[in-house]
């Protein structure tokens, strides 16, 4: 017996999504791992890693699943989008291109996985590289808040793996609303108490805050 201390532990599966060489494994390996590298090395179909978060009294496992944005790997995202309780979709800011396909991940993502109450799992939208400029998002965050309320996000941060810029602040956001919406399905009833705490002036925004206000 260890005592009376109660502690809980929650394993939640997280897809990061979205095209390819947008910086989706070195978001993942700056989270993790606390490095960067700035040598490009497509992933091939899907790589694990695993981050370990201690909050009060729950640990909390966050299974990654960094999937290949090469298309030749897009008929496999049925099998790897299973179970899954939240996403990020990654743009990269100096390509449009790329952030033109992130309501087709997002409607990908929606069509091939629900939550067992039937609602979409919680997706985060990231506009990496935001240490090289940002050109696709020039002086429009108000515009970002409304895609992302539009397409269904929770939530959007302008990160880079190379600086490591709101990288941690993007995965409490998506975190929180996890426990969330896990909450919502074990009380089948809605709550909306959570106020992330975020550094507004880096960018980033998360839509419980402008809910709860
Ligand atoms: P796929 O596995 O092919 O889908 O690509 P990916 O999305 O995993 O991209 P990856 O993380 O491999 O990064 C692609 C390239 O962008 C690499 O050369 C990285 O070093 C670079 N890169 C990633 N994130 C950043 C960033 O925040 N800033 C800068 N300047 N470069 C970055
Ligand atoms: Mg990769």
């Amino acid at each position: 017996c260890t005592g009376g201390t109660v502690s809980t532990e929650h394993l939640y599966k997280i897809l990061v999504i979205g095209d390819l060489g947008v910086g989706k494994t070195s978001i993942i390996k700056r989270y993790v791992h606390h490095n960067f590298s700035p040598n490009y090395r497509a992933t091939i179909g899907v790589d694990f890693a695993l981050k370990v978060l201690n909050l009060d009294q729950e640990t909390v496992r966050l299974q990654l699943w960094d999937i290949a944005g090469q298309e030749r790997f897009g008929n496999m995202t049925r099998v790897y989008y299973r179970e899954a309780m939240g996403a990020f979709i990654v743009f990269d800011v100096t390509r449009p291109a790329s952030f033109e396909a992130v309501t087709k991940w997002k409607e990908d993502l929606d069509s091939k996985v629900t939550l067992a109450n039937g609602n979409h799992v919680a997706t985060v939208l990231l506009a990496n590289k935001c240490d090289q400029g940002r050109d696709v998002l020039t002086n429009n965050g108000i515009k970002m808040e409304q895609f992302c309320q539009e397409n269904g996000f929770v939530g959007w941060f302008e990160t880079s793996a190379k600086e490591n810029i709101n990288i941690d602040e993007a995965a409490n956001c998506l975190v929180k609303h996890i426990i969330t919406s896990e909450n919502d399905m074990l009380q089948s009833e809605v709550h909306d108490t959570i106020t992330p705490q975020l550094e507004t002036d880096k960018g980033g925004t998360c839509t419980s805050c402008f809910r709860s206000q």
